[in-house]
């Protein structure tokens, strides 16, 4: 092995820490940084004790004991921090080196760095990564795009430290030009929010609502481990739900009912709006966060009508698989809704993104691995084409079997009084996409009437726009037709 290093990494946070010993673990020599140079002395003499990461002082220095054309990873936080140190590299480098930036930077600051470095003869790549601390250590999930040119240097590195199906295939390929890869890993964290929500939803009905035990409840989640929502999102929970305090009793209960949010799931909603995409359920998730957040107004507000929630009567064993049907099958519709927003975004900027590889990148790894997303994997194989992925044969078949307990779920928790916004809008949405006729008809008459802004008509072909003079006041002249 040569004895520079094969890539150097700046930002020794836990994901930089972790990555950097998974990539020695594969054989790769790492140069390792950060700006208070005190922390990568200890790194080198904590975690990193034993292994043959180097360390660098200084950029200069980092460049120095890079291997050409030098690979540098920035595993620093999003934003402005990612543009200083871009510029604090540029005079290290030369031409045809790569940096590569692993945080989870927002697409068009990737778009713009792509094409900035490009006229400075730099390569660059902005590389989603998932899995939090345990998967940045044994395989995450990494969703690499940028320029091109500089795929074939990194893919060695990053789909040798990545997470592997059972086939052994690697979570990680090309995504595509400029910022497909944040712009992937955009959409994870959306669909993240979406199912972390979904599964906040399910507890409180189930919890609330039913009346299941801590340990009822802990059984159900387990149970449903071995079922076709089998994840890491549900695994997780089922955990902290049998995660007892000091005091023995569940440490669950004692956190405060309050969300955080960095941005990601907000960000995926803007781009829905953007791009005209009914992103109903991870765009619900994102607003079920911000009126979390508004502990003190709740607890003010919660006296206005005396609110109680209502007892959900029945045998509780019904309950539990009716909310586990309607569960999966929102969770279908949430998955739907943003392959709709990446093929919208991919056709739009030409990113040629493959569906069916999307789904391999987050089968393994990721927060949101699961059981499932081979099953949309699939899906994508048989039908590279599919627009709606309720159309697949196998996922029609989980939202028939699910309809009918779904609407049984959602129309209790508006009885009783539990809040389902996600569940909800995913049954919504579903109607709404299936009806071959909605009331936009009134919709279109309404912004006639008052704007004339025109209407077609069922009677005369597509593009043919008529302007109506409902009162018999106003003019014949229509105002110009177009959408946004
Ligand atoms: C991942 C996660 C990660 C994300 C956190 C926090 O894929 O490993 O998506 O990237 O930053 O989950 O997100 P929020 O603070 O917005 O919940």
């Amino acid at each position: 092995m040569s004895q520079k290093g094969d890539i150097g990494v700046i930002g020794l946070a836990v994901m930089g820490q972790n990555l950097i010993l998974n990539m020695n673990d594969h054989g790769f020599k790492v140069v390792a940084y950060n700006r208070t140079t005190s922390k990568v002395d200890e790194f080198l003499q904590g975690a990193a004790k034993g292994t043959n990461i180097i360390g660098a002082y200084s950029l200069e220095d980092l460049a120095a004991k890079l291997e050409k054309p030098r690979k540098v990873m920035l595993m620093v936080r999003a934003g402005e921090v990612v543009d200083q140190f871009i510029d604090a590299l540029l005079p290290h480098l030369e031409e045809g080196d790569i940096i590569i930036d692993g945080g989870n930077s927002n697409y068009p600051d990737t778009n713009r760095r792509v094409e900035a470095l490009r006229e400075k003869g730099i390569r660059f790549l902005g590389t989603g990564v998932s899995g939090g601390e345990e998967g940045a250590r044994h395989g995450p999930s990494i969703m690499p795009g940028g320029n091109e040119e500089a795929w074939q240097f990194v893919k060695p590195i990053l789909q040798g430290i990545a997470a592997k199906t059972e086939q052994g295939e690697p979570c990680c390929d090309w995504v595509g030009k400029d910022g497909a890869g944040h712009f992937v890993k955009m959409v994870h964290n959306g669909i993240e929010y979406g199912d972390m929500q979904l599964i906040c939803e399910a507890y409180q009905f189930l919890k609330e609502g039913v009346g299941l035990s801590d340990d009822e409840l802990e059984a159900t989640f387990n149970e449903w481990r071995k079922t076709e929502l089998d994840s890491y999102l549900i695994d997780i929970t089922a955990d902290i739900l049998g995660y007892k305090d000091t005091d023995g009793t569940r440490l669950v209960d004692k956190i405060l009912d309050t969300a955080g949010q960095k941005g990601t799931g907000k960000w995926t909603g803007i781009n829905a709006l953007d791009f005209g995409i009914p992103l109903t359920l991870i765009t619900e998730s994102v607003f079920a966060r911000c009126v979390s957040s508004f502990k003190d107004q709740r607890v003010a507000a919660s006296k206005l009508f005396s609110k109680t929630i209502g007892k959900v009567e029945g045998d509780k064993k019904v309950w539990i698989e009716a909310v586990r049907k309607a569960l999966l099958a929102s969770k279908i519709i949430s998955y739907a809704q943003g392959f709709m927003l990446i093929r919208e975004a991919s056709e739009n900027f030409n990113w040629n993104i493959n569906y069916g590889n999307t789904a391999l990148l987050w089968r393994e790894g990721c927060i949101i691995r699961s059981r499932f997303l081979g099953n949309i994997r699939d899906a994508y194989e048989t039908n590279p084409d599919l627009i709606f992925l309720g159309s697949d044969a196998y996922f029609k078949g989980i939202l028939e079997n699910a309809m009918g307990d779904w609407r049984k779920v959602v129309a209790k928790s508006i009885e009783v009084g539990i809040p389902m916004p996600c569940m909800a809008s995913a049954i919504t949405f579903l109607d709404g996409y299936t009806s071959a006729r909605l009331p936009a008809n009134l919709l279109q008459a309404q912004r006639d009437y008052f704007g004339a802004h025109t209407y077609e008509r069922t009677d005369k072909p597509r593009g043919e726009f008529f302007h109506t003079n409902w009162t018999g006041r106003g003019g014949n002249t229509a105002s110009t037709t177009y959408d946004v």
